[in-house]
């Protein structure tokens, strides 16, 4: 007889792990399916984002940023550093470290909430009496039936026609984590959220980086206004980003990487480089689920179509995270898993995506929620601005880091926040204060009201929020 679950989950990222842990929580007899594997194919729990993503991206984009600080910031402060010298396999092993702690600490927590977890590939099977049969190939293969599925199944970096990733010289956000010796040249296609942070790491290590991008506009995305002061900054600091390029053919050999592009001239251009990482965006990614043998339903991008519960087409099937619509952010898949494991349970989970924040960790930060001023432009509502500079905040002129901005957008009426714009030092942090103040469905002058300590970089969000009616107190 088959083991059973009353549910079982597909994928063990942070849109997976999180909906079984939740699902656990609310009494439910669950499995978690995760092929993952660590570097001596032993299980290592986390997805995408724990194994080659959000945690060792961070972890080395704070090494690096140690490196530059020593080499290039603390004689600002009076301190002088001598023979400063870069040990990268210490600091690829620190990552490494980092990441086996959130490997860990997720088996951990399996073990707490009694999950049973399958180190191997889940596929469907077909539907059966009391659920579904999913079939776990992994050092063995079984069949386990669940009444409940949430297929977690993320995503895989999506490689240029032509450019097949080869993790040595073409390399995916994979390969671009474990570069074993600094490039001398480095060029990075596509100038997202990965082009930005790992051109940043490799560029504060010691590459001459070029960052090539097909979109006339940078960081079209993000409230114009904040990717422009973050284009100076990048600009200063070095780092290469060639706008409305086109990219023709690539050449991979012993000597390294060259690419034909066109730039925004028209201009026929050859990069030869060292390594070329692509990050053009992201796949969903179903492979090996055998979706077909339940008839489970994909849209034409290939992710599994879902309504805005997380319902596919077939019964007491959910899909959440990077395999379905929505922006791919381990925070959205998370949020996404405990609302299903609570509609599992008959509760009103919901997930909010006017509200789902944003973060890019270079340096400055770039942060934000809500809005951009050119969609609200686009939709024609009416709205007031505010805006405070951190050069005017007393914390960041002590940090030694004054760049960038906040900005609030709030009706014109009502002066409820319709969207909340950060570029400048750890608003990674400070954006969550406007999360919170949006979810309440908060005024600008509620936030203007406030008691932010001092001295903060806090207040500067305080004074974008009194910006907003024209009455800043230090600027
Ligand atoms: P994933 O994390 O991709 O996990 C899916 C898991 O399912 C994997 O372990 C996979 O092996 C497993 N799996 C797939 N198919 C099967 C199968 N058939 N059977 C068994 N197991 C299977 N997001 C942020 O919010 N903040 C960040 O700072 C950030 N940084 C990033 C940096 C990089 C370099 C990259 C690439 C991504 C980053 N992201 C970040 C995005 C984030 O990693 C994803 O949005 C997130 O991991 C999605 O979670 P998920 O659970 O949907 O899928
Ligand atoms: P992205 O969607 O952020 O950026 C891809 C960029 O490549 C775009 O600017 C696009 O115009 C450009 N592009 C596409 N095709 C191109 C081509 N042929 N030539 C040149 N440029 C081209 O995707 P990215 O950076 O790969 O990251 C994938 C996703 O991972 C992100 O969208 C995000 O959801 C997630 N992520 C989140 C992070 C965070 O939250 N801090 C960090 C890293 C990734």
């Amino acid at each position: 007889m088959s083991k059973q679950f009353d549910v079982i989950v597909i994928g063990g990222g942070p849109g997976g792990y999180i909906a079984a842990i939740r699902a656990a929580q609310l009494g439910f007899n669950v499995a978690c399916i995760d092929e993952w594997k660590n570097a001596k194919g032993g299980p290592a729990l986390g997805g995408t984002c724990t194994n080659v993503g959000c945690i060792p991206s961070k972890a080395l984009l704070q090494s690096s940023e140690h490196f530059e600080h020593a080499g290039h910031g603390f004689a600002d402060h009076g301190i002088k550093v001598s023979g400063l010298s870069l040990d990268i396999d210490k600091m690829l092993a620190r990552k490494d470290q980092v990441v086996k702690q959130n490997n860990d600490g997720i088996t951990y927590l399996f073990k707490k909430n009694k999950i049973t977890s399958f180190h191997g590939r889940g596929s469907f099977v077909k539907a059966a009496e009391g659920g579904y049969e999913i079939k776990v190939a992994g050092a063995a293969e079984e069949i386990i039936v669940g009444k409940h599925i949430i297929v977690a199944t993320g995503s895989n970096a999506r490689a240029l026609p032509g450019a097949a990733f080869d993790e040595e010289n073409i390399l995916s956000n994979d390969g671009a984590l474990r570069i074993g010796a600094v490039p001398k040249k480095l060029a990075l296609i596509g100038s997202g959220v990965i082009g930005l942070e790992m051109g940043s790491v490799w560029r504060r290590l010691g590459s001459e980086v070029t960052v090539l991008e097909a979109l006339p506009t940078f960081l079209g995305a993000v409230d114009e206004q904040i990717a422009k002061e973050a284009k100076k900054a990048f600009d200063k600091q070095g780092l290469k980003i060639e706008l409305g390029v086109k990219v023709g053919e690539i050449k991979s050999g012993k000597k390294g990487v060259s690419i034909a592009w066109t730039n925004a001239k028209g201009e026929a251009q050859v990069l030869d480089v060292d390594k070329l990482i692509v990050s053009i965006g992201r796949v969903p990614n179903t492979i090996g689920l055998a979706a077909d043998a339940v008839g489970l339903a994909l849209d034409e991008r290939g992710a599994i179509t879902v309504d805005g519960d997380c319902k596919t087409n077939l019964p007491n099937v959910w899909a959440i995270g990077d395999v379905v619509r929505g922006p791919m952010l381990a925070h959205k898949a998370e949020e996404e898993g405990v609302a299903v494991a609570e509609r599992i349970a008959g509760q009103h989970g919901h997930v909010n995506f006017n509200t789902i924040p944003w973060v890019i960790y270079t340096h400055p930060e770039i942060a934000w929620v809500g809005q951009t001023e050119q969609q609200l432009k686009a939709e024609g509502r009416a709205y007031k601005a505010g805006t405070f500079p951190f050069l005017a905040n007393g914390r960041a002129r002590a940090l030694g880091d004054t760049t960038g901005m906040v900005k609030f957008l709030a009706d014109a009426t009502t002066d409820e926040i319709l969207g909340v714009h950060m570029v400048g030092p750890q608003v990674s942090e400070l954006i969550s204060e406007a999360v919170v103040a949006m979810e309440f469905k908060a005024s600008a002058e509620d936030i203007a009201r406030i008691c932010h300590a001092h001295p903060s970089l806090s207040e500067a969000t305080k004074e974008a929020a009194l910006a907003v009616d024209k009455r800043t107190l230090n600027f």
